[in-house]
């Protein structure tokens, strides 16, 4: 579909593309060439932020500047999309992973959460985050912070500067009765929330957005509920939260909740379900609100390894893709301890299999669907499709270039492999090491 273009400069790669489309989990291009329009990058904006606004064109100009030529071991894929990510839990990821869901909170959670009143210690983890997640190729992120206003936003800020397209939530609870000082009043809620989303939105970051945030219905009122479902409504944003993590956890809900017909009905009677919530975990959740996922055309995230590391559960992902859920995975640092969407995807795999073994009839995810649940679903989950996702003209150019077998990495080849072979081994072995400049692209 040529289209001709006035633009004055293109990148073309050559080589292959490795991708997921909504007809087909992996599709190979080799030999391909891929234009990306340079025209946003010629403009006077910090470097990072550039490199992340290239265009994927349809039609190769003439006055086309560069070539990227490929080995045979290199492929370009889009680049991953975490889900669900604590960016507040990255002091302690790795550490604390020895208890259940609501008391892991309180015992470790709140305590270093509320620490992110002092800005310079908020500064020092969220840059340390948004590097670490950058080197593991995770593109776009969904971020959890804390209650606190100020540090939200510079989470927003040091994510912007790096270059990373992020959602960004400024957490809300108005309730927590074990760890009293980590909570906000109703009204600070509501304003602090409404501050924080003007003030993200004022600084025309090109690349991060606000996502209204309740923690968990367990930490909310249905008053703060229900204002936070009016504010999304009201300015059009997104919606994150947690939903039937644990079993425990929909108990309490049904205690705390007892108008409720299931804990998605709290979240759906308080508006919070919409096409653009992504709802972590929902290891637990009922075929009845499945339906009421789909209906709302709200997502889930899928976090496997936090579900294993606290011993949550297991997600049955077969389950949620017969009910057309949107289906995304995330790291959820710090309940997972890894910040690497590689992992995310092995853990996954691993989930499935877990279920193949009680349940001989359960078809295992192959790596294809897990890529795509990676990287396409990833972004359709946070209704970033239209800019992300996968190498449709017209996109963004959010993409890793992988050298399967870069000297000194994880992975020997004996032999000349097809891209197919490469993107398996490079999902299961492989490691990133994105190296902060444009001209230096390279994974291993
Ligand atoms: N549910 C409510 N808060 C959290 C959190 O911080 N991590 C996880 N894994 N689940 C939660
Ligand atoms: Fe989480």
């Amino acid at each position: 579909c040529a289209k001709e273009t006035t633009e004055s400069a293109t990148f073309v790669y050559r080589g292959t593309f490795v991708h997921s489309t909504q007809q087909t989990a992996l599709q190979i291009l080799k030999d391909a060439l891929l234009g990306v329009d340079l025209s946003i990058f010629f403009q006077s904006l910090p470097l990072s932020s550039q490199f992340s606004q290239l265009k994927v064109i349809s039609f190769i100009c003439h006055k086309a500047v560069f070539f990227g030529l490929l080995h045979s071991s290199e492929f370009f894929m889009p680049g991953l999309v975490d889900t669900h990510i604590h960016a507040s839990q990255y002091s302690y990821a790795g550490t604390a992973l020895d208890m259940p869901l609501l008391q892991w909170l309180n015992a470790y959670t709140f305590p270093v959460e509320s620490c992110f009143k002092d800005l310079e210690f908020a500064r020092k983890v969220y840059t340390q985050i948004v590097r670490r997640t950058l080197r593991n190729g995770t593109t776009t992120a969904c971020y959890f912070a804390t209650i606190h206003t100020e540090a939200s936003l510079l989470l927003g800020q040091i994510a912007n500067d790096f270059g990373q397209r992020a959602l960004v939530g400024k957490v809300c609870m108005d309730r927590n009765d074990c760890v009293k000082h980590y909570k906000e009043t109703l009204q600070d809620s509501q304003d602090e929330t409404c501050r924080f989303i003007k003030e993200l939105l004022e600084k025309k970051y090109p690349l991060v957005k606000p996502v209204v945030t309740p923690r968990f219905a367990p930490s909310c009122t249905g008053a703060l509920l229900e204002q936070l479902g009016e504010i999304a409504k009201n300015n059009n944003l997104h919606i994150q939260s947690h939903i039937s993590e644990t079993h425990e956890e929909v108990k309490l809900v049904k205690e705390l909740f007892p108008e409720s017909e299931s804990y998605t009905d709290v979240y759906r009677k308080h508006n919070l379900l919409t096409d653009k919530t992504v709802m972590a975990h929902g290891c637990h959740l009922s075929d009845e609100e499945l339906a009421l996922f789909r209906e709302t055309g709200a997502s889930l995230s899928h976090c496997p390894n936090s579900n294993f590391s606290l011993c949550s559960g297991v997600l049955n992902v077969r389950n949620v893709l017969k009910h057309k859920v949107k289906l995304g995975l995330g790291t959820d640092v710090a309940g997972g301890y890894s910040a690497s969407m590689l992992d995310a995807v092995r853990r996954a795999l691993d989930a499935s299999k877990v279920l193949t073994i009680q349940d001989p009839k359960y078809k295992t995810l192959s790596f294809e669907e897990v890529f795509r649940i990676a990287t396409l679903g990833g972004s359709q989950a946070l209704s970033l499709d239209d800019q992300t996702g996968n190498f449709e003209v017209g996109k963004d150019f959010d993409a890793l270039r992988i050298n399967v077998a870069a000297e000194g990495g994880p992975i020997d080849l004996i032999q000349d492999e097809e891209p197919k072979i490469l993107l398996e081994k490079f999902l299961n072995l492989g490691e990133c090491h994105f190296l902060f400049a444009p001209e230096n692209l390279s994974l291993m």
